[in-house]
């Protein structure tokens, strides 16, 4: 792996932006160690992340998680050359945590501190442990937050093609989810439950697939699950799931084949949390391999949210002598390109 050398320099990410606690070590572009303390069943009780509980348990999780990150990675703190984090977007308050630990750990130790986009992590997460790096693509960001079509060119150079007009597809597999009566997060207990079902036995809308931009919509496919409910108990759940998946990945899969075709792009790059979908995963490999592209999805332990994106991006910025200034803010609704 590239920038893996023993002389290479070392670095700590922290991303906090929403429910999960994550520390993440580097040398050079190389993960040495990668922790994760997720909230998931602390918000569970809720049905959704609760901001401010999302917050004081980053705040309980932060230090162990960062212990757990460097006797994983073998080093102690002092060893670290720099510190980065995530800046936005995301929740106010989480946020915070992460970044105001990197800094203070930045000024305590003398050492950089970086601030990271957390769409960029994400997009760039698919290229992470391959020796070419970044290459021109074009990059599909499906979370929980986050819908949107990039055409990328190279390390922060990237084009918007489009985005959702309405909710983000992690957001409608959430939303459907518990309608359907499901655990948070609906994504994993939708797919699961779509193993067993029959994608064809409900035919959902796949809102704007034949429109002639790149932009996508999830809410009216979210009403036509709403108008089953009355007859809820007396459909096949897992047909339910089977179907609305069907719908929303054959919407992305049209739309980035065709996003491939139009800037002439040989490969591509999916990301999010959304990405671990088996669906997903299978529907782009099939169509991927039958158009001679090349499709490149990170394992699913990068697609959620994870420290480790944060800190190939802070890793390749930092290799560029890129810093950030320690007076710089988070920003909850950090965009990635000018129009998102
Ligand atoms: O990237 P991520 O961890 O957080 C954000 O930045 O939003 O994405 C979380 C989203 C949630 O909406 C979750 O339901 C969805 O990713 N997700 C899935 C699957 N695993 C996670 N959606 C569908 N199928 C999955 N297997
Ligand atoms: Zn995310």
């Amino acid at each position: 792996m590239s920038g893996g050398s023993p002389s290479a320099r070392t670095l700590i990410a922290l991303e906090t932006s929403c429910d999960e606690t994550a520390a993440a070590v580097l040398r050079g572009t190389e993960l040495l160690a990668s922790e994760v303390a997720s909230q998931v069943a602390i918000h569970r009780q809720f049905g959704g992340v609760v901001p401010e509980v999302a917050s004081r348990n980053h705040l309980r999780a932060l230090k162990p998680v960062i212990s757990r990150a460097l006797d994983a990675a073998g080093l102690s703190i002092d060893r670290i050359d720099a510190f980065a984090a995530t800046s936005g977007p995301g929740l106010a308050s989480s946020l915070m945590i992460g970044a105001s630990a990197a800094k203070g750990l930045a000024v305590s130790l003398r050492k950089p501190y970086l601030s990271v986009n957390h769409i960029e992590g994400h997009l760039l997460s698919p290229f992470f442990g391959d020796a070419r790096g970044v290459r021109p693509s074009v990059g599909l960001v499906v979370s929980g937050g986050h819908t949107l079509l990039l055409e990328i060119e190279a390390l922060g150079k990237y084009r918007l093609l489009g985005q959702t007009q309405d909710d983000a597809a992690g957001e409608a597999f959430d939303k459907v989810g518990k309608l359907l009566g499901l655990p948070y997060p609906g994504g994993p207990n939708v797919d699961r439950l779509a193993a067993q079902g029959d994608p064809k036995r409900f035919d959902f809308p796949r809102s704007m697939m034949d429109s002639s931009d790149f932009h996508f919509s999830f809410s009216g496919l979210k009403t036509s699950v709403r108008y089953l409910l009355p007859k809820l108990e007396t459909l096949p759940l897992p047909d339910l799931c089977a179907s609305f998946q069907e719908a929303v990945v054959d919407v992305l899969v049209a739309k980035t084949l065709r996003a491939a075709r139009v800037t002439r792009s040989k490969v591509i790059a999916v990301s999010g949390g959304v990405s671990c979908n088996s669906r997903l995963r299978e529907k782009f490999r099939a169509a991927c391999e039958k158009r001679g592209l090349e499709l490149l999805i990170a394992p699913p332990s990068l697609c959620t949210d994870n420290a480790a994106m944060i800190g190939y991006v802070a890793a390749l910025r930092f290799a560029n002598g890129e810093r950030s200034p320690l007076d710089s803010d988070i920003d909850p609704n950090l965009r990635l390109v000018s129009t998102n």
